[in-house]
């Protein structure tokens, strides 16, 4: 069999996965994200790659990495959210490895997952976007993988939402990540909670979390519900001007942020039905979450190694 290793870069976590050619992930492991030293996220990556390999042998290794990766599928030019700057992460990670290293964005490699094996099997054109700590996006057009002409296309969580609006990470105004993101979510949540959600922090608003507003939303507390429904409206206000460009087949919504389900994908629907341009007259194209959850990621980065 042809064992490849898939590795997820966030963030605020590292996870990695064995996968066969069939996207079965046969081993998996997951360590916090050291997302402000460079070189400490390529050590905790080369340490779980070696511990995966510990078990089962693999000749290549995928990485999806949350920037901006350059056409050399090395090189990471930029990251809004991590301290990668022209970092050579691919050759760096085959050095400390010893393996081949191909690294792809982390949408891009989660929406590859998705088409592949997950909820975009039977489309050739896939939108994928990702709500997590950032707003992550990955296009499949006509079956193959969007990259540009530099690596970079599909970043989309630095659309223009709000012109001169919040300030993103990546040093623009107003971006969909700034209103869109799990990020957006918690500092929203904690502005201005409700003495239910409060009260469930323990009393201490820093203690807020995006899984604890989504348990908070399970339980019915309106507030939290509000709280996912107001990022909900802005990526379906998103998506709207992103299916107007690419009409795809099919809107796939991943990140740990669509752990809440519909209370999160409704209301992207609705923003999307009331937006999208000729509405009523076209082909709907449907609005899912991820098939593959979290492991999208791995297991398209792992494939893409494969490739
Ligand atoms: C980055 C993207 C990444 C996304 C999700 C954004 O802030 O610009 O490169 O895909 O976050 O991690
Ligand atoms: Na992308
Ligand atoms: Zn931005």
């Amino acid at each position: 069999s042809t064992l490849t290793c898939g590795i997820d870069i966030g963030g605020t976590k590292i996870a990695g996965a064995v996968v066969d050619a069939t996207g079965e992930v046969l081993a998996e492991a997951r360590v916090e994200s050291p997302a402000t030293d460079a070189q400490a996220v390529e050590t905790a990556v080369a340490s779980l790659v070696t511990r995966l390999a510990g078990d089962h042998s693999f000749g290549a290794v995928g990485v999806g990495a949350a920037g901006y990766v350059a056409a050399d599928r090395s090189t990471v030019l930029f990251a809004p959210n991590i301290a990668w700057r022209n970092e050579p992460l691919g050759d760096e990670l085959a050095r400390l490895t010893g393996l081949r290293v191909v690294v792809e964005n982390d949408a891009n490699a989660a929406a590859w997952g998705e088409f592949r094996h997950g909820a975009g099997r039977e489309v050739d054109d896939q939108l994928m976007i990702t709500v997590g700590t950032g707003v992550g996006g990955g296009v499949v057009s006509g079956g193959r993988l969007l990259r540009g002409a530099y690596g970079v296309a599909a970043e989309v969580g630095h659309l223009c939402v709000v012109p001169q609006g919040l300030p993103c990470g990546c040093g623009n105004l107003g971006c969909l990540e700034s209103y869109g993101s799990g990020t957006a979510l918690v500092r929203n949540a904690r502005r201005n909670p409700s003495p239910e959600l409060l009260a469930r922090a323990g009393g201490d608003p820093a203690a807020i979390t995006g899984p604890l507003i989504t348990r908070a939303a399970f339980d019915g507390d309106a507030f939290a519900i509000e709280q996912l429904a107001e990022i909900g409206r802005w990526l379906g206000h998103g998506i709207a001007s992103l299916v107007a460009v690419l009409d795809p087949g099919l809107v796939v919504i991943g990140g740990g942020v669509v752990e809440a389900g519909d209370l999160l994908l409704d209301p992207i629907r609705e923003a999307f039905d009331r937006e999208l341009t000729g509405r009523g007259y076209r082909p709907r194209a449907e609005i899912v979450p991820a098939l593959l959850g979290n492991r999208a990621g791995m297991i398209g980065a792992a494939d893409l190694a494969r490739e």
